[in-house]
């Protein structure tokens, strides 16, 4: 074993010999970007070694992500870098994973309030010698539950339970099993949680079950992160590894998150009875601790897709052991119970209009339809419109570059930044706002191409000659470097574009529609809530419809979590909608390559404005 000391920490752990930088860090649990999962692909994960001696030597990969400077400097990326003997680390604040802005809030419907979780007060007969009688029928018979059960984590302490409450006890029962049986006028009331594990971030809402109203609410970034950024990463992980890391992993931080609400908001995690939760197949199946494997290779076949309830002591969730976690069903392989929670609280399956609802992350999910017909299609946007795999892309956190303008004649960009911190990269936002800008003043053309247009902010990258646009200059950012978007960048947001609009134009063709005929677009999730719509649009993102039917609704996936939480009703149609849904298999479709070179231009027309 070999000592690794790290700063500014002050912290010191023990590993085994060769074992890498990354894995000492991962043992402190210090929080280091690590965008490829440790795969030396992303550069991220920069960390200084003074001492070279202690280490292994730099490799290629490193040669190439790391400046000439940075290796001057001895930067190294901490996950290829091994440990040979004791050695100290220093990991700069740029290296560390930022604050990030978390959407909670979404667009929903009204709901009559009625929950799968009910709680009543029984006035139990007092059983007499000869009565034949246990306190599990009399209980069962008094909620008059046909089929109906007490947990075995519920009934093992009833007898004292009722009889210490002379026989005056408050039942809480989610379908037909008992989860509690309390004296009556047990001071808590009745809380349900709603979750939506995201790839990048879990939000936890906690729900008073008796108003319907919404308590609090609680969002980490997914702790799974630093088994890399986006599902596959994960699921190469468990893979290789095991499922059971990846699954506790996260089931600890959904822990942390749930003990957080209760104590802020001083109540005994075992009044909470149920879980509703959404989350993309890959992380619905981890979360389950069922082996994703099966969804990360052809034919991409989920292991279950009916929606499913599983008591919370099976999955270690920290709420009453007996209480429920009701998983919302998945529609196909990349198409999850997030995107049922978009379509529950949108109700595109209830009306005529034909409405698309795109959810746009690594992965981008669409739906496409109305009460008729529905169908879904899942596209490998890729992580540039997440601000991933750009020379200077990053999560929407502090100093992210969003909201961007070019002068028409300057040339010149103005930008504002995530909490008004100094510039350090771009997020998606951004990232679509300096694309659809460069297209409107021509820096960009229809194809792409980045054009020398006389400006000393357009220039030839040292590195490998290609065009760049500096946004901002190394004296006014907080890396103390130029910012630059690169003709690289561009060519990344063509593939993950083109993929999007591709998967939009295949759902159309299918149902024989053009975007004209598009009554409504949704905007899911963080990255709909955050773009310029209009941007997106002139970039051929997103359909070419009039902007006043395209509407963001933020956290809906969120929101259909919460809706199945409140309302039995929303509860049945989940099953019913997700069977509704056709899906369309872009990879193995006859003209997906087609339409998806086709998608690669911008639109004409914007590259006539100069
Ligand atoms: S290069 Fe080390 S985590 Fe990506």
């Amino acid at each position: 074993m070999v000592k690794v000391n790290v700063a500014p920490f002050d912290k010191s752990t023990e590993i085994e010999k060769g074992s890498t930088v990354l894995d000492a860090l991962n043992i402190l649990n210090i929080p280091i970007e690590v965008i490829c999962g440790g795969k030396g692909t992303c550069g991220k994960c920069k960390v200084i070694i003074t001492d070279q001696s202690t280490v292994s030597p730099i490799t290629e990969v490193e040669e190439r992500l790391l400046s000439d400077n940075e290796l001057c400097e001895h930067v190294r990326l901490a996950c290829l870098v091994k440990v040979l003997e004791e050695t100290s680390v220093f990991v700069p604040e740029l290296s560390l994973q930022r604050e990030l802005r978390i959407l909670s809030k979404g667009q929903t419907i009204d709901v009559e309030l009625d929950p799968a979780v009910k709680k009543v007060n029984l006035l139990l007969p007092r059983p007499v010698l000869g009565d034949h009688v246990s306190f599990e029928e009399l209980i069962v018979s008094g909620l008059g539950l046909e089929g109906g059960t007490i947990d075995y984590n519920a009934i093992k302490g009833i007898s004292e339970t009722i009889k210490r409450s002379k026989f005056d006890v408050d039942v809480t029962f989610v379908n037909n099993t008992v989860v509690s049986v309390t004296p009556r006028f047990d001071p808590n009331s009745m809380y349900g949680l709603a979750m939506d594990i995201g790839s990048t971030t879990v939000v936890v809402y906690l729900m008073d079950l008796n108003t319907g109203k919404m308590v609090d609410v609680e969002s980490m970034l997914n702790p799974q992160i630093k088994y890399g950024e986006d599902v596959i990463s994960r699921i190469t992980y468990a893979i290789q590894y095991t499922v059971d890391e990846v699954h506790e992993t996260l089931i600890n931080g959904v822990n942390s998150m749930i003990k957080e609400l209760c104590r802020r908001n001083n109540i005994e995690p075992s009044s909470i009875a149920e879980m509703t939760v959404v989350g993309n197949t890959a992380m619905h199946h981890i979360f389950l601790r069922i082996d994703p494997r099966s969804i990360s290779l052809s034919p991409f076949t989920p292991t279950i897709t009916k929606s499913m309830d599983v008591r919370a002591r099976d999955l270690g969730i920290c709420i009453n052991p007996s209480g429920n976690i009701h998983m919302l069903p998945v529609i196909a392989g990349f198409v999850g119970a997030d995107t049922m929670g978009v379509l529950l609280a949108t109700e595109i399956y209830h009306h005529d209009e034909m409405a698309m609802a795109i959810d746009v992350g690594t992965n981008g999910e669409l739906v496409l339809g109305n009460k008729d017909k529905m169908v879904s299609c899942s596209c490998a946007a890729g992580p540039a419109l997440e601000g991933g795999e750009l020379m200077f892309g990053m999560r929407a956190s502090p100093g992210a570059i969003e909201d961007i303008k070019i002068d028409r004649l300057t040339l010149e960009p103005e930008y504002k930044t995530i909490k008004k911190k100094l510039p350090v990269g771009i997020c998606g936002s951004g990232i679509i706002d300096a694309v659809a800008e460069m297209l409107k003043v021509g820096i960009v053309d229809k194809t792409g191409k980045m054009i020398d247009v006389g400006t000393e902010r357009i220039r030839k990258s040292t590195s490998n000659g290609q065009l760049e646009y500096v946004l901002e200059w190394a004296e006014n950012t907080g890396v103390g470097k130029d910012v630059v978007i690169t003709a690289g960048d561009i060519r990344e947001v063509q593939l993950a574009k083109g993929a999007i609009y591709a998967g939009a134009s295949l759902l159309l063709k299918k149902l024989g529609m053009k975007p004209e005929d598009l009554d409504k677009l949704y905007l899911a999730g963080a990255f709909g809530n955050y773009i310029d719509v209009e941007n997106a649009v002139v970039m051929g993102l997103l359909p070419d419809m009039p902007l006043d039917r395209i509407k963001s609704v933020g956290n809906a996936a969120g929101e259909g979590a919460k809706l199945s939480l409140l309302s039995r009703r929303k509860r049945d149609e989940e099953n019913k909608v997700s069977r509704m849904v056709e899906y369309l298999e872009l990879a193995s479709h006859a003209d997906f390559q087609d339409v998806f070179v086709e998608a690669l231009n911008f639109p004409e027309f914007v590259c006539n404005h100069k």
